[in-house]
């Protein structure tokens, strides 16, 4: 009744960040943070799941266990690597505090190899490949969540921490992929809220550079160019996805054959308030491919999503005045609406998991002069018990026209706005009927209006 159709989740039990994703010998790879035992956040693994065009995929056995012999009781966050003559996995191995091996002071990062295209993993017996001790007299701690990528010269990793109580991303630089040097910060926050970047990702894209992090809030990027050494000098910055907590965090990012950089992050379950849902937590987003166009940030859904669009209802210069209904109704849609901003009056809404009373319905709001998109989840559970922050953000950014690209899929909700705000989130509607779609304006002219119900995505391999 919540479990998404077309968004990946591993079927059952709990799955946080998405781990090394990458495009290796024609396949799509997702591992992810995995519970194998429970539906609550413990004893975390990685999962694996393979892919032809990152829709359809196939669960694979776990990637990655916990080593108990060696004082290992997490595999946290990390990447892969494929540059070199077999793919190594890199990632945050946490222990017991008794250990001293916690992840606030104790964590160790930890690789491992693939000698069958990355089918099993064998962790490397030098392991640590680095300890904290690499930092000298800076105080580095919740240091996690390695980012390597390979250039010219050798290899380079950033990875997340905090600092004097501010998150940090910090450089290294390998000549040989295990020997690690520390190079030096490459950004620290100066927001006193971001006390902790975790998941840093960091890439050239375009001609500049950008830097992704999740400071324990909304994810963040920065544009800048790369100076000499990998100097970075950030020059603007912006929200990759207005929820955060709400809805989606930890994203991780990686270059496929076609050279698009798609990007696909968490979508976190801390919208069900009370509600309880046994048995699996956590979903991961739709691919989104991120461009950079006139030295802004856009991003868009990837193109093979479109393959899933079944049953259509579309329309060019639809006049609506009061509500419009839509007949193609359900819990797995896209829709796409277009319209100028100044032949939609003060705004308008379109409701989405409505029920026929609208006693049950989420709301996404356009008000035209304050140029603002909201989602509003006041009413979007019967029972109430239900998280009902609002989440908002800018509309365009000075454009005439606005843009949504809506995807709704049972208990996800993930709306992209002109390409380059997006506000993911969880609603968790509980009628079976609440399934109707209608667009709210006093007098309002839309260009296009495309509403289309989405078929299940095939995933394979696991229980259901
Ligand atoms: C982000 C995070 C990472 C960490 C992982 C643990 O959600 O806290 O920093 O590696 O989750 O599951």
């Amino acid at each position: 009744m919540y479990k998404p159709i077309y968004h990946f989740t591993p079927g059952k039990n709990w799955m946080n960040d998405p781990n090394g994703v990458c495009w290796y010998q024609g396949f799509y790879h997702l591992f992810y943070q995995y519970d194998p035992y429970s539906d609550k956040w413990g004893d975390i693994h990685w999962g694996h799941a393979v892919s032809r065009d990152c829709i359809n995929w196939e669960i694979l056995p776990v990637a990655l266990s916990p080593s108990a012999e060696r004082g290992e009781t997490h595999c946290f966050s990390g990447c892969v690597s494929t540059d070199g003559e077999m793919p190594v996995l890199y990632y945050t191995s946490v222990g017991e505090e008794k250990d001293g091996r916690d992840c606030r002071y104790g964590a160790e990062q930890w690789c491992a190899f693939s000698r069958d295209g990355m089918r099993t993993w064998e962790k490397y017996e030098g392991n640590p490949i680095m300890t904290s001790d690499i930092h000298g007299s800076l105080p580095v701690l919740e240091w996690r969540d390695p980012y390597v990528w390979k250039e010219e010269d050798g290899w380079y990793m950033v990875l997340g921490g905090e600092i004097e109580k501010e998150g940090a991303a910090l450089l290294y630089f390998s000549e040989n992929r295990l020997k690690w040097t520390f190079c030096r910060v490459l950004l620290h926050s100066t927001d006193p809220e971001e006390r902790i970047f975790e998941c840093p990702n960091y890439f050239s894209l375009g001609d500049k550079h950008v830097l992704v992090v999740s400071p324990n809030g909304m994810p963040k990027y920065w544009i800048g160019t790369q100076g000499e050494e990998h100097r970075f000098s950030p020059e603007k910055s912006g929200i990759i996805d207005h929820s955060g907590w709400d809805g989606f965090y930890a994203p991780n990012s990686f270059c496929d054959v076609y050279g698009r950089r798609i990007m696909i992050g968490w979508l976190t379950e801390k919208g069900r308030g009370s509600l309880e849902i046994p048995g699996w937590n956590g979903v991961q987003s739709l691919p989104r491919v991120l461009s950079l166009e006139q030295g802004e940030l856009y991003m868009r859904p990837l193109k093979e999503v479109e393959m899933l669009r079944d049953g259509r209802a579309c329309f060019e210069d639809l006049h609506i005045q009061g509500a419009w209904e839509s007949t193609v109704r359900g819990k797995a849609v896209e829709i796409l609406l277009e319209a100028e901003r100044d032949k939609i009056g003060k705004g308008l809404e379109i409701e989405v998991f409505a029920d026929e009373a609208g006693t049950e319905q989420t709301v996404i709001r356009y008000e035209t002069e304050e140029d603002a998109v909201t989602i509003d989840r006041n009413r979007s559970n019967r029972t109430g018990v239900t998280d009902k922050k609002s989440l908002s953000c800018r509309g365009t950014h000075g454009e005439s026209r606005i843009k949504f690209r809506i995807f709704l899929d049972y208990s996800v909700l993930e709306v992209f706005i002109n390409d380059r705000e997006v506000i993911s989130t969880r609603v968790y509607p509980d009628g079976e009927e609440s399934d109707a779609i209608r667009v709210r304006a006093g007098d309002a002219l839309i260009s296009r209006l495309g509403i289309f119900s989405m078929k299940a995505a095939s995933i394979t391999g696991v229980e259901k």
